[in-house]
């Protein structure tokens, strides 16, 4: 027991020191976003391909490949990544033609695992629709990085709880008994050392220990976060190996406890709940090798020891009263592990869900093998020969296959929750229809491309920076389709005011109401038209503005609220010209980011455009000649309202 509670306090102890020293957390990543959109369709050939995981990734070598139908490979430059990690950009080096077209991609997820997989999409007229556009994130080389982890784990345990195992005979033997075996030291070392440089080798090669070995470097480790982790579990093992040459075997486990904190850090639970994360790996990690590693020790011992059953008995009981309390240790870290992991709803409908419930399952058998071993050796006392008990042995057998086991659920994703908010907005897919308003003070920006919404709230805060406002923001929306049934509709956080909804815009004017609140300002209930299908026409804008252009004088009647809900401000009127007017308008030089052409109505054009660096949404109302005669300017911290009046020689 003192032994176990050396060990759990020498991995707490590293385990911070590393937690302070170490960078961010580590997990699995998902690809979240591709631009252009996986499965969607972009009239010209892309200049680059984009894209966005959830969590920070780094490439290495071809992370992302471009092929046309044809499987030829299209050349893109080497791909870097941004946005903290989280975005993965590689310049397409040709202009390439209408067709279909596949990205093959793989990084590294801050677990140290590498991910990769496929997705497609058109260019031009030719695929309008390719599938669902769903993207699949998938480890790299699942087989090797289970059997690796397994015998990864395998080294820990014969190291650590051979060390353990042989305090404990030591502890019970007699004069009259023979020497204990040797603990399997150096074999766990050595087989640590080899599995360790296994895993390394399949970081720096993409998922293949082969080519890895080729480029295994030093530099190379480095590179990475998650290859500083390999590295420092190859110099772990390396040191312990040198700690038994020199028979210093209890030396040995303070490398091996650092290889366990590495371990501990790179695996799911501290990507998830980053410190707490890699305590509860660490502390699940000892008592298992202590549980595994000190059982295949006593059995060893008993072997030697048969024909002793005096001292057998002692001892295996000794080991069962350790046992429990390992029993205990790992079934509430590796419990509390799990529900950090996987969400409830989640268990039985994920296959790492379902591998957890067979991990379980096998725990339970082991367990009961355990406790039949000190039945058996209790009631057969007359009868036993002091050898390993049959039940004993199954129970290391099991246990050597929960090992394995273990080692497959790091390699699997582990489940996402689909309402769990997203740590970013989704870019568009293709063109955009914009709409801006404010609710109360609220600004409302709405943004909808092709299957989804996205609604950026901003609240007007001292600093004037709309995006650096950390306001608690709630909103709720219900959309109602163009021929009339409204529906609510299932919004997922996308950051600071952001929110986010899939969408299949039907075609026509839908009409969304959002109520939306932020805390220490006025909230409100407002209305917004969305026009779909997007119609994009930097056209119509030029001819509006060269129309504004010719006009003289001409009376602008303007509202400005910030605050809807005391209504659309006092009117105010201005005289001046179009080229005056023009000078002051963001859209004066004839040029928007997105300019897209609304239904028309009572015989005038309507044009949306909006200025996504700056939220602004604006929409203009044209008369057949071009000139504006309606304009609603919604920007984070006013709405603008206005009409144009011109001379009667003027008027349209
Ligand atoms: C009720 C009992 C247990 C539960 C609920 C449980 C749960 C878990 C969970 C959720 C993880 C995280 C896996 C990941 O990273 O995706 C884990 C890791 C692990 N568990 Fe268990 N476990 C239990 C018992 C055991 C036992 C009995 C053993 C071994 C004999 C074991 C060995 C391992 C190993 C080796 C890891 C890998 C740690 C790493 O990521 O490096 N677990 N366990």
């Amino acid at each position: 027991m003192r032994t176990l509670i050396r060990l759990v306090g020498l991995v707490v102890t590293g385990l911070v020191l590393l937690v302070v020293m170490a960078g961010p957390a580590s997990a699995h990543a998902t690809l979240l976003f591709t631009g252009p959109a996986a499965d969607g369709t972009v009239p010209d050939g892309p200049g680059a391909l984009t894209l966005i995981f959830d969590q920070p990734v780094t490439v290495t070598g071809s992370s992302v490949r471009l092929f046309d139908a044809d499987g030829r490979a299209v050349p893109t430059e080497r791909a870097g990544v941004g946005d903290g990690g989280r975005s993965v950009t590689a310049a397409v080096d040709q202009r390439v033609g209408g067709g279909v077209y596949t990205v093959a991609w793989q990084v590294v997820a801050g677990d140290g695992d590498v991910m990769g997989g496929e997705y497609r999409f058109a260019v031009g007229p030719a695929a309008s629709t390719l599938g669902n556009g769903q993207t699949s994130s998938a480890t790299k080389g699942v087989g090797w990085v289970t059997v690796l982890r397994w015998l990864l784990f395998v080294a820990l345990a014969l190291y650590l709880g051979g060390l353990a195992g042989q305090r404990l005979t030591h502890h019970h033997r007699d004069e009259t008994t023979p020497d204990p075996p040797r603990p399997w030291l150096l074999p766990g070392a050595l087989a640590g050392l080899v599995t360790t440089l296994g895993l390394a080798a399949l970081l720096v090669g993409d998922g293949s220990p082969i080519r890895g070995l080729a480029r295994l470097t030093p530099a190379a480790l480095l590179e990475t976060g998650p290859g500083r982790l390999a590295a420092v579990q190859v110099a772990g093992f390396a040191l312990a190996v040198l700690a038994v040459l020199a028979r210093r075997a209890g030396w040995g486990a303070v490398p091996v406890g650092v290889v366990v904190v590495a371990e501990a850090l790179r695996a799911h639970p501290q990507g998830r709940q980053p410190g707490s994360g890699a305590l509860l790996t660490a502390v699940h990690l000892v008592a298992v090798a202590v549980w595994v590693g000190a059982l295949v020790q006593v059995l060893r011992t008993l072997a030697v020891w048969r024909g002793r059953p005096g001292v057998g008995r002692v001892l295996l009981g000794a080991y069962a009263r350790l046992a429990l309390w390992l029993l205990a240790l790992v079934v509430a870290t590796g419990g509390l592990s799990a529900l950090v992991l996987v969400p409830l709803n989640r268990v039985v409908t994920t296959g790492y869900g379902q591998l957890l419930l067979v991990k379980i399952a096998l725990v339970v058998v082991a367990a009961v093998l355990a406790l039949t071993a000190r039945w058996h050796l209790r009631r057969a006392a007359a009868a036993h020969d002091g050898g390993p008990p049959r039940p004993a042995r199954l129970e290391a057998g099991v246990l050597v296959g929960v090992l394995g086991l273990s080692g497959l659920l790091t390699a699997l994703p582990t489940p996402t929750d689909p309402k769990a908010p997203l740590p970013f907005a989704p870019p568009a897919a293709g063109p955009v229809v914009p709409a801006g308003t404010l609710a109360g003070q609220i600004g409302v920006a709405v943004r909808a491309s092709d299957g989804q919404l996205v609604v950026q709230l901003s609240t007007p805060d001292a600093t004037g920076e709309p995006a650096a406002s950390q306001a608690d923001y709630q909103m709720s929306a219900a959309l109602a389709d163009p021929d009339g049934p409204s529906r609510t509709l299932t919004l997922r956080g996308c950051g600071s005011g952001c929110f986010t909804a899939p969408v299949g815009w039907p075609e026509g004017t839908s009409r969304l109401t959002l109520t939306a609140a932020a805390d220490g300002w006025t909230g409100g209930r407002t209305s917004l038209a969305v026009a779909w299908p997007p119609r994009p026409d930097p056209e119509l804008l030029r001819e509006a503005v060269a129309a504004m252009r010719q006009v003289g004088q001409f009376t602008l009647h303007e509202r400005v609220t910030s605050d809807t809900s005391r209504g659309l401000g006092t009117p105010s009127a201005l005289s001046l010209s179009g080229a005056r007017f023009l000078d002051s308008e963001p859209y004066g030089s004839g040029q928007a980011p997105v300019t897209t052409r609304l239904d028309s109505t009572d015989g005038q054009t309507r044009l949306a455009l909006a200025y996504p660096a700056e939220s602004l949404q604006i929409e203009l109302a044209l008369a057949p000649d071009g000139k504006i005669i309606r304009e609603v300017l919604a920007a984070p911290k006013h709405l603008i309202t206005r009409s144009f009046v011109y001379p009667d020689h003027d008027a349209p």
